[in-house]
């Protein structure tokens, strides 16, 4: 019987996947083989020796240890691209958001609470419906940095709705490559990219490589007005710089799926806390993806996508 241990709440989908025959799946179990989880954080908790697994129903493998679980024979399995268009549906959302008065339009409605003359609310709506109005995404220009599974979703979509797209990705591999549309433009480095975009969305994993790679001095490059999404990782941009460049004017807005105490309560900033990949479809896949590679290395000593 082989045990595996569960943290946070994993998809009921990916958990039927394991027989019960052979498998005994729980939140408390002694000795596992190996865990399942979603966001828990392994670096402070002892490794039992007997884990030969982990995988983590998600892309990103910051909450877990990988290089001193790798150190010790552990296999770490994650689920590139399972959530892949999760987070491109709401990169899409920020990018709409952040062209059309539909926040500022909203608040705006909602205030009307003491108006009760449907009449006399058309008027006024008329009158100062002008203040929300918007740009639209068509013929504007979005910057890819990393082009993997989720930062190509993004190209193909932005494609799609007739926007010119650029990407930049130091480490993309040849099948990545071969993969992404022709139409999408080559930047030879991150600044020329920055500075022919409108709408700039990261796609990186957060490495010592990408650590703040959006700074004080990045940041000199961007187009004025332009918006910069970050649905990837907190640390890939240093919130205090992009700060400053809002408050010169600089970067026109920041749409982010960190809400950093410096970004709140500002009208050129909307952060939602982390749901980039949070449907039941994309912890369905993430789910169903790990419980599988998990029972195949197991089982079999299959090594995929780890
Ligand atoms: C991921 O790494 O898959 C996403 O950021 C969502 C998550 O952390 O679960």
């Amino acid at each position: 019987m082989y045990k595996i241990k569960t943290y946070n709440k994993i998809s009921v989908k990916g958990l039927n996947r394991f027989d019960r025959a052979k498998y005994e799946v729980a939140s408390d179990i002694n000795s596992p083989d190996g865990y399942i989880l979603r966001s828990h954080k392994l670096h402070d908790e002892a490794l039992p020796e007997s884990v030969k697994a982990v995988a983590r129903a998600g892309a990103g493998t910051n909450n877990v240890p990988v290089a001193d679980y790798t150190k010790k024979g552990v296999v770490v399995f994650n689920a590139p691209g399972a959530n892949a268009n999760a987070v491109k549906e709401l990169v899409l959302t920020g990018m709409l958001l952040s062209s059309r008065g539909i926040i500022r339009g909203m608040n705006w409605s909602n205030s009307l609470t003491d108006m009760t003359d449907a009449g006399e609310m058309s008027k006024l709506m008329e009158k100062q419906k002008s203040q929300f109005a918007g740009s639209e995404l068509m013929g504007k220009t979005l910057g890819v940095v990393g082009l993997g599974a989720i930062g190509s979703m993004v190209a193909e979509t932005a494609l799609a709705l007739g926007m010119n797209v650029i990407g930049y990705d130091p480490a993309l591999s040849v099948e990545a490559a071969w993969r992404l549309p022709s139409q999408v433009a080559r930047a030879e480095n991150l600044q020329a990219l920055l500075s022919r975009s409108d709408f700039m969305t990261l796609h990186v994993p957060a490495i010592d490589a990408t650590h703040h790679l959006i700074n004080e001095e990045t940041l000199k490059s961007v187009k004025p007005g332009a918006v910069l999404l970050n649905f990837a990782r907190e640390a890939i941009v240093d919130a205090d710089a992009v700060v400053k460049s809002l408050d010169a004017k600089h970067l026109g807005m920041y749409i982010c799926d960190f809400p950093e105490p410096v970004l709140l309560n500002r009208e050129d900033v909307y952060a939602t806390p982390h749901i980039g990949a949070s449907t039941a479809e994309a912890e369905e896949n993430c789910a169903i993806m790990v419980a599988d590679q998990l029972m195949d290395y197991l089982e079999n000593g299959n090594i995929k996508n780890s």
